[in-house]
């Protein structure tokens, strides 16, 4: 059978399980071989035991289990043509020609690079002699299809990554856990939520906490946010709360592009408005734990997905990645994601939030 390479990249996220256990079984059930590369691409450059055969046994009792039971990476040496070129010599050396990727922004673009680069890769391993002219002939192509494994849901072209509904469940389990003691001591959190550059998680968070306010990265306070955030609490405080919630995304800026901290929102509600404050940072509490019902199916749903979409790709093809859109699969091109992604970054730098936002909207 057709050898395929797995490979879990970047930041992991509750999901990645279930959607090598789905690559594993559908691929060898289609008659291909599968092989894990274990460490992310750092297993890529390195090879040697960082790639082994998978087989029908290897993933079993793994479905429930957050992480990635094959190890990932965020690899700097992956970057550089060195890199890359041992990642060609070792793919080409196991006779392998296909690759999935699962992983999010970074690992994907990753993938498209090394796609990109495939036939200068072979063409510079052939002349220093480190392939034959016979592998290189064999394995002039290359296909790839990457799965979209990441909590911070800030990919376009899907509704949900894989990981996002679990850490917003674990999220949810926290801030039930701070409301208790919160309300005992009549509190105000400050809770940094993760998510790089995308506001999702924090936004969720807080339409599912009743929080009294959020800072998300796509949609900066207004410059007065300070006198914003005192009317919300009063508000709030007439109303009888006995806590407050302030759910800031760790990307969140003021309206400049200056970060707006946990530390200066606490001090503001210290020093300003006398409030007992306290910050919490969730921080990789959100990236861990047991997969949700969500992210299993949607995980194996994409595993067998990309298998099935790499059987199509012809060898010359650009990657693609699987996506859900409503409650149906879809073949996207990644390139196409990776632009739109880029102008998501490029807008909300520039200012341009109305842009930002009916960017994420294609999502
Ligand atoms: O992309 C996932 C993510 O958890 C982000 O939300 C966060 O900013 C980052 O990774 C943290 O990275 P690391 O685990 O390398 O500290």
């Amino acid at each position: 059978g057709q050898g395929i390479a797995v490979v879990t990249s970047g930041g992991d996220s509750q999901g990645m399980n279930p959607s090598l256990r789905a690559v594993v079984r559908v691929g060898l059930y289609v008659g291909c071989r599968i092989f894990y590369i274990k460490e992310g691409y750092q297993g890529m450059i390195t090879g040697g035991e960082n790639i082994v055969e998978a087989t029908w046994d290897s993933v079993s009792s793994i479905i429930h289990r957050g992480g990635t039971i094959i190890g990932s990476a965020r690899s700097k040496e992956f970057m550089t043509l060195e890199g890359k070129l041992k990642c060609a010599k070792n793919l080409v050396k196991r006779g392998i020609s296909n690759l999935i990727v699962i992983g999010g922004d970074g690992s994907l673009t990753g993938a498209r690079d090394l796609r990109r680069m495939w036939p200068d890769l072979l063409s510079q391993l052939q002349k220093s002699g480190e392939i034959t002219a016979e592998e290189a002939q064999k394995h002039h192509g290359l296909r790839v299809v990457g799965l979209i494994g990441t909590i911070d849901n800030d990919f376009p072209g899907t509704n949900m990554t894989i990981g996002a509904d679990s850490a917003l469940h674990r999220i949810l389990e926290a801030v039930n856990a701070i409301a208790s003691t919160a309300n005992s001591h009549r509190r105000t959190f400050i809770l940094e939520i993760m998510g790089r550059h995308c506001g999702y998680l924090a936004l969720k968070t807080a339409l599912t906490t009743e929080a009294d306010y959020v800072f998300i990265p796509e949609m900066p306070p207004p410059a007065n946010w300070p006198e914003d955030l005192t009317k919300k609490i009063h508000v709030s405080s007439m109303a009888g709360k006995r806590l407050h919630l302030i759910v800031l995304a760790e990307g969140a800026t003021d309206i400049d592009g200056n970060p707006i901290t946990a530390v200066m929102v606490r001090n503001y509600a210290a020093e300003k408005l006398g409030l007992d404050a306290r910050i919490t940072v969730l921080g990789h509490v959100q990236r861990g734990g047991s997969p949700s019902a969500f992210d299993r199916i949607l995980g194996s749903r994409s595993g067998a997905a990309a298998v099935f979409t790499l059987m199509d790709l012809r060898y010359d093809e650009d990657p693609a990645v699987v996506a859900v859109q409503g409650n149906h699969m879809k073949k996207l091109e990644l390139e196409q994601c990776i632009q739109i992604m880029n102008e998501m970054k490029e807008a909300i730098k520039d200012k341009q939030f109305d842009k930002a936002l009916s960017l994420r909207g294609k999502s």
